[in-house]
């Protein structure tokens, strides 16, 4: 098998004899890893997958039936622009960076192995679910989601092979030495920890969790370390999918259980085998809250560096702005002070973790409309909500306080004590769990979840996405 057979790129692999010999050495062990720890009893099935052949606009994705560990992960970086800028801090207007600035070496290299540990991460959080797919459909979206995740940790390997030597060898090593929920060698980010055991935390997790990543991989993707804007430039034409899945996935869950509502005499989905809306509420409060966590504290040193530095930028940094340098603006922030909520200015750029926490929480916003539309559709009166971003924070100023879902703060007693309406109870858990039957026959699915609107590559719902 030649080289670009086992490991497609178009970073000129070939030409870069060293990196090439490092990514051999390194690609039997990230096959060791899928089968251990990639989706349990799935790994000889056809599956109907899109694979990236390319870069191409029109022509990147390949749609066909494959193994998954045959499935041919590759490096792939959007193509260089000419005359690249840093784009937006102190160095805004100079020639983007081309190696690692070595002032910035620590914190490229934390970014970028933070980001690369997250997608191992939720491959194994999600190895389990197979097993207990509501649909054929469902099972491929899971699949593709997995092996993308496996396809994203190959992006940031690369970038530590190719621009940090030894060190970066040694990282992409721990990448697949941790494993997510392991107390002894956990995954560094908490959400990350969380176990996905069941469907809908599945896609809680690709709504809320892999939507921070989208928001991470956005601000790097305005990045003046130009492999890394490039490599997540092409890592978000990806990610749309998960997302889609998440959003989607959610929303056919939301419309059965209103349609069930609908039929039930009590009005109860409950007693008609599906999930209702309060579990599915607490579920999404319990998810967005984690995911908040992941774009760290509302003050951070870490946001103003990395935006001085022209490492990591806002959204849509250069559609959006057109100060990006953006030292002297102030950015006021809620905290709490003498144990009340009170506002203070800070810097803008120490608040820039805040900034797009909001971009994302807005988007959020936005799916929720979208569920609460289907809830009306079928004539129920009912409404999901986002929590306040107060709420069940375990990073920033809000960690160490407790705060009702509307914001307000409460004392830890009255958390306590009330935590069991606005989290997934065991009990709430165990109902979602019950309900988790496999359902593999093309064009059948599972009683709690509606049907999509249309099936993968304008194939209908039942072909047969993955050959059991
Ligand atoms: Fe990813
Ligand atoms: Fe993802």
């Amino acid at each position: 098998m030649d080289l670009y057979e086992r490991i497609p790129n178009n970073v000129n692999l070939a030409g870069d004899k060293r990196l090439q010999r490092a990514l051999e050495k390194w690609l039997p062990n990230y096959l060791d890893w899928w089968r251990e720890m990639g989706p349990e009893g799935f790994q000889e099935k056809d599956v109907y997958l899109r694979t990236a052949v390319s870069v191409e606009p029109s022509g990147w994705a390949h749609f066909d039936y494959i193994k998954m560990p045959d499935y041919r992960w590759g490096i792939f970086l959007k193509p260089a622009e000419r005359d690249a800028k840093v784009g937006f801090g102190d160095n805004a207007g100079q020639p983007a960076y081309q190696e690692v600035p070595g002032e910035f070496r620590n914190a490229l290299r934390r970014i970028i192995v933070t980001q690369g540990d997250t997608e191992p991460a939720s491959v194994e959080q999600q190895r389990e679910l197979g097993k207990t797919c509501p649909s054929l459909y469902d099972l491929r979206n899971l699949f593709q989601v997995n092996v993308e995740e496996g396809r994203h940790l190959w992006a940031m390997v690369y970038l530590l092979h190719r621009y940090f030597g030894r060190d970066g060898r040694d990282e992409a090593e721990e990448l697949l030495q941790r494993r997510s929920g392991n107390p002894d060698k956990p995954r560094i980010l908490e959400a990350f920890n969380q176990p996905c055991d069941d469907w809908l935390n599945f896609f809680c997790f690709t709504m809320f969790t892999d939507r921070d990543g989208k928001y991470q991989l956005a601000a790097l993707a305005e990045s003046g370390f130009e492999p890394l804007a490039r490599t997540c430039q092409f890592m978000l034409t990806e990610e749309a999918h998960h997302l889609f899945v998440g959003e989607t996935g959610v929303g056919r869950v939301v419309k059965r259980t209103a349609q069930l509502m609908k039929e039930d005499k009590d009005g109860d989905a409950r007693n008609l085998d599906g999930i209702p809306l309060d579990i599915i509420q607490k579920y999404i409060n319990f998810w967005f809250s984690y995911s908040l966590d992941l774009f760290g504290g509302e003050i951070s040193s870490n946001s103003a560096d990395f935006f001085a530095a022209g490492l990591k930028g806002r959204y849509k940094e250069q559609d959006q702005y057109t100060d990006h340098v953006a030292a002297h603006e102030n950015f006021q922030l809620t905290v709490v002070e003498d144990g009340r909520l009170t506002t203070r200015d800070v810097p803008l750029r120490n608040a820039l973790n805040e900034v797009l926490r909001g971009e994302y929480v807005r988007d959020c916003e936005r799916a929720m409309e979208r569920w609460n539309k289907f809830i009306a559709e079928e004539g129920v009166d009912a409404q999901l909500y986002l929590p306040s971003t107060r709420f069940q924070r375990h990073v920033g100023e809000f960690a160490g306080h407790t705060f009702d879902v509307g914001g307000n703060l409460i004392t830890a007693e009255e958390f306590e004590r009330r935590c069991d309406e606005w989290l997934p109870t065991f009990a709430d858990r165990e109902h979602v769990r019950s309900l988790m039957h496999p359902v593999t026959e093309p064009g059948k699915i599972a009683n709690w979840i509606a049907p999509p609107k249309a099936g993968i590559k304008g194939k209908p719902f039942d072909f047969e996405y993955v050959r059991l």
